[in-house]
């Protein structure tokens, strides 16, 4: 079976049809810029236009880098156009999609829940936190491979301070950090999640996960296995059409 899976991140909105039985991409995907600011109009209109780039006429789900509840309402927006909080994103890009079904699910939940099925956290028993470093850090939290949603540990207090704006990779870039300087924070950052949660495997996910060769050995004094995401830049695509074939 395919659905549709949309990303929607800060610089791009990224769509292509998923085979659901491999958990990977059924054609290439395609890319449209992120309208600044990301407001919900201008960002419906981008997703229209992924989407009417294959002439896809079935379901669709998709990502968004916030508090989402009930697979349609906005509850937060940290990094992007604040207009987004409260909207009903279903009925918004149903409406501009000619009546397609559509689900609407947080950004790193979505990768997580890829990741758990085909990537990193396949075939992992008890608490696997897989953390996404980007604009922010999302985080999905899974119990024996089922999603606890919308835990946002990314906004876990620090020292004074919201993590996300000391150890994603845009405070990486903010601050012109060596890999070293930043992994000492995401250090710091991964060990207060883990003396809340003691989990069995960290997941790192977001662009870093690519370059893991760079930081992930400055990463010691953490009991929980520390691994890479493996789906990278698809696993947003992928999860989205998975939940929105759940919620079927
Ligand atoms: C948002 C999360 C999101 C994460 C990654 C955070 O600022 O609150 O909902 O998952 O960024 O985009």
């Amino acid at each position: 079976m395919q659905i549709f899976g949309v990303d929607i991140g800060g610089s791009g909105i990224k769509g292509a049809p998923v085979d659901l039985d491999r958990g990977d991409l059924a054609q290439e995907r395609f890319k449209v810029l992120t309208p600044h600011p990301a407001t919900p109009d201008g960002v419906a209109d981008g997703v229209r236009q992924v989407i009417e780039n294959f002439g896809w006429t079935g379901p669709v789900g998709l990502t968004f880098p916030g508090v989402v509840t009930g697979g349609s309402t906005i509850r937060t927006a940290a990094n992007v156009d604040k207009g987004w909080i409260d909207t009903d994103a279903r009925a918004l890009f149903s409406e501009r999609l000619g009546g397609l079904p559509v689900t609407v699910v947080n950004d790193a939940d979505a990768a997580g829940v890829a990741e758990v099925a085909f990537g990193a956290g396949r075939d992992r028993r008890g608490t696997v936190i897989l953390l996404t470093f980007g604009t922010g850090i999302g985080s999905a939290v899974f119990v024996d491979g089922v999603l606890v949603p919308n835990t946002e540990l990314g906004h876990l207090e620090l020292h004074g301070h919201d993590a996300e704006t000391r150890a994603s990779s845009k405070a990486k870039e903010d601050g012109d950090l060596t890999w070293e300087h930043w992994a000492h924070r995401v250090q710091k950052y991964l060990a207060h999640v883990e003396m809340l949660f003691s989990p069995e495997l960290f997941i790192i996910g977001g662009g870093v996960s690519r370059k893991s060769e760079k930081f992930l050995h400055f990463i010691d004094g953490i009991k929980a296995e520390v691994v890479p995401a493996q789906l990278q830049n698809n696993a947003g695509i992928v999860g989205a059409a998975m939940r929105a074939a759940e919620s079927r």
